[in-house]
């Protein structure tokens, strides 16, 4: 028997549904916010990734790279932010003075050890905002996060903000990290010793008790903020007040890709069973990322959920998830005369537009009922020998157990006017 590949995973029909639930709601949030939907290619020229001086998570934890019969050096996107920018300028989608808001969904790759809530291919819904320095955006964008977790009814998440300032700040405070980190380099987590050449600044979020002790004493990025950042993140706060939202100042969060300065923000999850990786999404500023991939010298902000995180979170926040009806209506045929009919009738129902199914294979009614059942139909047409006979069929409400007859020419019209009250 073939196997899926470690770290991967299917979606089945049950799922399936929840998944498309899932999309539609986002779609539906995105429209609600004004923000246009993108879809960009699963690979890039590596470059767009791995970009110079690059030594963010995405180095350590590695990408999956590969040449193509060319020779072209590709590699599966880890995230969806460079490859969106990398677009944004090749189409000049941006116009300097106007602000560009897209949207995302799709696939990304890395090639982390896998346990709960971590895949090497997992799905992102993410957000990027380009060309608008205010902290109103900011703001805008934080709450859109919060309200996308509130829409799909998930409890239990907190919202974690932490400045991060300049990246001439981020480097002073780098070099300060470093300096006071080196001599303590042996007490440190394998992890942390790793990080301390490549991505220091990562070091401050290890889940290492050790760790964490050591960085007590620490010199504090907040130390290094200038005026100006401190009265950035001021007003970002003061807009998120005023509307509500509640989060949390965590001066530990840095976040694992390189291209943030300024503000940046998680949302986590603080619910029973959730697992260690508990971030549903993150993001932030990121100064330089736009004008690195060739476009204008002008800042962005953005964010990615990870989408089986969201269904975790939904289903651990709710026991009965609200998954719409899959049919408008079940045909149970009574009989084997009937099946071609009923075919017949059901081909005509979904040209006409519904969603409608059956059985071909002669089963017991009390089987086909279950069935109506099981797929959640709103309906189950009941077709006999009596009835077409009669050119009549039965129509079963399977929500008020209600049952009419009619003629097979009044179906059409009935049940779009009940689907029109059900729907
Ligand atoms: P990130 O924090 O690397 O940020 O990923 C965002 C979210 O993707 C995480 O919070 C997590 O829910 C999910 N995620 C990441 N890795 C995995 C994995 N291996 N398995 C399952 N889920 C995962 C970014 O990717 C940035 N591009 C976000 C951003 C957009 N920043 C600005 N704009």
């Amino acid at each position: 028997m073939y196997q899926r590949v470690k770290g991967t995973y299917d979606v089945t029909p049950t799922e399936g549904r929840a998944w498309r639930e899932l999309e539609n709601q986002l779609h539906q949030i995105m429209s609600r916010y004004h923000i246009d939907y993108v879809r960009t290619p699963i690979f890039e020229y590596k470059d767009v990734f791995h970009r110079q001086d690059e030594h963010s998570d995405m180095v350590t934890k590695e990408t999956y790279n590969f040449k193509d019969r060319s020779d072209r050096e590709l590699t599966l996107r880890p995230e969806g932010t460079a490859g969106v920018i990398r677009s944004i300028v090749e189409n000049k989608l941006y116009v300097p003075g106007h602000t560009l808001k897209v949207y995302y969904l799709g696939a990304n790759y890395r090639y982390e050890r896998p346990q709960k809530g971590r895949y090497r291919e997992f799905y992102q819904v993410g957000v990027e905002v380009i060309g608008d320095p205010t902290p109103i955006i900011d703001a805008e964008v934080i709450t859109l996060a919060y309200e996308l977790i509130k829409q799909l009814r998930i409890q239990g998440a907190v919202v974690k903000i932490n400045h991060l300032g300049s990246s001439i700040t981020r480097k002073q405070y780098q070099s300060a990290l470093i300096h006071y980190l080196t001599p303590l380099k042996d007490q440190l987590s394998s992890e942390s010793q790793a990080r301390l050449s490549l991505n220091p600044l990562r070091i401050l979020d290890s889940k290492s008790k050790t760790d964490q002790a050591i960085l007590n004493d620490a010199p504090k990025l907040n130390a290094f903020l200038t005026d100006e950042d401190r009265h950035y993140m001021q007003s970002v706060l003061s807009i998120l007040d005023q509307s509500n939202i509640p989060y949390e100042i965590n001066d530990q969060l840095v976040r694992g890709l390189d291209y943030y300065s300024q503000v940046v923000f998680e949302i986590q999850s603080n619910l029973e069973g959730f697992g260690a990786q508990n971030a549903l999404g993150g993001g932030g500023r990121y100064d330089h990322l736009v004008k690195e991939l060739g476009g204008h010298d002008v800042s962005g902000i953005g964010f990615a959920f990870g989408m089986e995180r969201l269904l975790i979170a939904q289903s651990l926040s709710h026991s009965e998830q609200h998954i719409s009806h899959s049919l408008d209506a079940f045909i149970i045929t009574l009989g084997k005369e009937s099946t071609i009919h009923a075919y017949l009738l059901m081909d005509r129902m979904r040209r006409q537009g519904l969603n409608v199914s059956m059985d071909y294979q002669v089963k017991s009614m009390k089987s086909q009922l279950k069935q109506a059942l099981d797929f959640r139909s709103k309906f189950a047409i009941l077709l006999g020998s009596d009835e077409i006979s009669n050119q009549e069929v039965t129509v079963k409400n399977l929500q008020t157990e209600q049952q009419i007859t009619m003629k097979e020419t009044e179906l059409f019209t009935y049940l779009s006017s009940q689907l029109g009250v059900l729907s």
